[in-house]
């Protein structure tokens, strides 16, 4: 989708969460960033992608890196945990981004970061479109 990192240095060291990581490319590039002493999570809704995700990462030589799956939006940590939260391509899948942004705000650091890339839209959708689920996936 793009590129969450080109938004603000991540430090090393840092404890970051990658929500929706997919297959896990971004988590591979948050493992460089961050380094050996910091900690990289992710979450994703989607078991095949979870399983894809740690086939992946298992062929790197790199051990931060955590992934779990989730069955909601209520991501599974505890508050003030994360320096960077970042999201490529994720929340605008989201059915509730209220509640999304929230529990973001609940896991990050006082001080901490948002990072995300994604896609709006400009314009008020049509009603037959905002209430399609179909539309929605598509
Ligand atoms: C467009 S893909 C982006 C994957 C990855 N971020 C990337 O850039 O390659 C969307 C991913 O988000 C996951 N997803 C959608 N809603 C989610 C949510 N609320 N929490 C966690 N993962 C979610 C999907 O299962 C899918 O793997």
């Amino acid at each position: 989708m793009g590129n969450p990192f080109s938004i603000e240095d991540i430090k090393q060291g840092s404890t970051l969460l990658d929500i929706g990581c997919g297959a896990g490319f971004d988590l591979f590039i948050a493992s460089k960033l961050t380094g050996p002493g910091g900690q990289v999570y992710g979450i994703d809704l989607t078991q095949e992608m979870i399983d894809r995700a740690q086939k992946n990462i298992k062929k790197l030589d790199t051990t931060n890196i955590t992934i779990k799956h989730v069955d909601s939006e209520k991501i599974p940590f505890k508050d003030n945990m994360f320096d960077v939260v970042i999201s490529n391509g994720v929340i605008n899948l989201s059915p509730c981004k209220q509640d999304l942004f929230q529990e973001i705000k609940r896991v990050l650091k006082p001080g901490g970061r948002l990072q995300f890339a994604d896609i709006v839209a400009e314009n008020e959708l049509p009603s037959n479109l905002t209430g399609s689920l179909e539309a929605w996936a598509q």
